[in-house]
């Protein structure tokens, strides 16, 4: 069976303006910055999944450990007919769900990255037959229609991702999916969790040098995208824990003065010598601060679950009250 629908809620025309409009803002601005969804191309979701793989990249690893300890539980807490996935990715670890669901009758992954949506799909229906898969081409921090399908929906936001939104783009983005549950839906997070900097620095800043060309993939995205003239080589990866903050910082800093010419935008961005662009940030948390976030947006939190080396957490919560409430 071959059962795959797409809905493209990006045309190449809207992603486009989106990119000229984050990087006419964030590169004009003191400090430069760059929204992290511009790192997946294709190139950019093959890299990402070479990070996964790597040794110093725990958070799969441990992640997967979770999943795979407690599909069971998630399954028997959820019953799910629908499986929505946030920043699927290759649904490489969603696998193990998807076993333990007896339920399931459809998954939907939304994901930017439509070669990693197209690859998931193929993997996934060879694995499943019977599967209804609903790939949707979608920013998720945008409003999202999902489509319509049978309760109750188990959404997934796995990887950590949720670490790479603001404070504030998180609190909405939790409202949202608040929004999205009905009675008897539940959500399944994952979170990357604090712990000793080094281990947390050499996941960003891999000895292969996997992760520095993952940062600097979005340069090649924009030279090829908005007619751009930046030089990879030009610019050093940068890693760096943020104590306050209690995040990761991507960075790429100038190895020397230079000036970039973006055509698309007719834009010169003059680069100081080690002046930097901020490219992603990857909070990590605690649990007394993810139940705290959840609950400001109406969700409870009702299962806490970590590796047994407590470095990361997956959590399920479920909507504190009737749909379309206060939200
Ligand atoms: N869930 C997978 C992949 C995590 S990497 C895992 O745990 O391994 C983050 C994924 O989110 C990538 O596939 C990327 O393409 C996608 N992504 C990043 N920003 C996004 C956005 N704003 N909207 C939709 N998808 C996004
Ligand atoms: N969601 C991943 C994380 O925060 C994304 C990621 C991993 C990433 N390594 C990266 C993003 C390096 C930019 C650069 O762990």
């Amino acid at each position: 069976m071959n059962d795959f629908q797409l809905t493209r809620t990006l045309d190449e025309h809207a992603a486009g303006a989106a990119l000229r409009a984050d990087v006419l803002h964030g590169l004009t601005r003191m400090p430069k910055v760059l929204p992290p969804k511009w790192f997946y191309d294709a190139r950019g979701s093959e890299l990402f999944e070479e990070i996964t793989r790597l040794p110093e990249y725990y958070p799969t690893r441990a992640e997967r450990e979770i999943l795979l300890e407690r599909a069971r539980e998630i399954a028997a807490a959820s019953g799910a007919r629908t499986l929505v996935e946030l920043g699927s990715g290759s649904s490489e670890k969603t696998r193990h769900l998807i076993e333990a669901l007896p339920a399931l009758e459809v998954y939907v992954p939304v994901d930017v990255s439509e070669s990693a949506l197209a690859g998931a799909a193929r993997t996934l229906l060879a694995g499943h037959p019977g599967l209804r898969v609903h790939g949707l081409l979608a920013d998720f921090t945008a409003p999202l229609r999902l489509p319509d399908t049978p309760g109750p929906r188990l959404v997934v936001f796995l990887g950590g991702t949720i670490g790479n939104l603001l404070p504030a783009q998180r609190a909405e983005f939790l409202r949202a999916v608040r929004a999205m549950l009905s009675p008897g839906d539940a959500l399944l997070l994952g979170t990357d969790l604090v712990k000793e900097e080094s281990v947390l620095v050499a996941a960003y800043d891999d000895a292969r040098g996997v992760t520095a060309e993952f940062n600097r993939n979005v340069l090649a995205v924009i030279d090829r995208e908005l007619d751009a003239d930046f030089r990879a080589a030009d610019f050093e990866h940068v890693a760096l824990w943020n104590r306050e903050e209690e995040w990761i910082e991507m960075r790429l800093r100038a190895r020397t003065e230079l000036t970039v010419k973006i055509r698309a935008l007719d834009l010169v961005v003059p680069f100081g010598a080690g002046e930097e662009i901020l490219t992603e940030v990857s909070a990590k948390f605690r649990q007394e601060g993810v139940r705290e976030e959840l609950a400001a947006a109406g969700l409870d939190l009702v299962h806490w679950w970590t590796d047994a080396e407590g470095r990361f957490a997956l959590s399920l919560s479920v909507a504190d009250g009737p749909r379309a409430a206060d939200g």
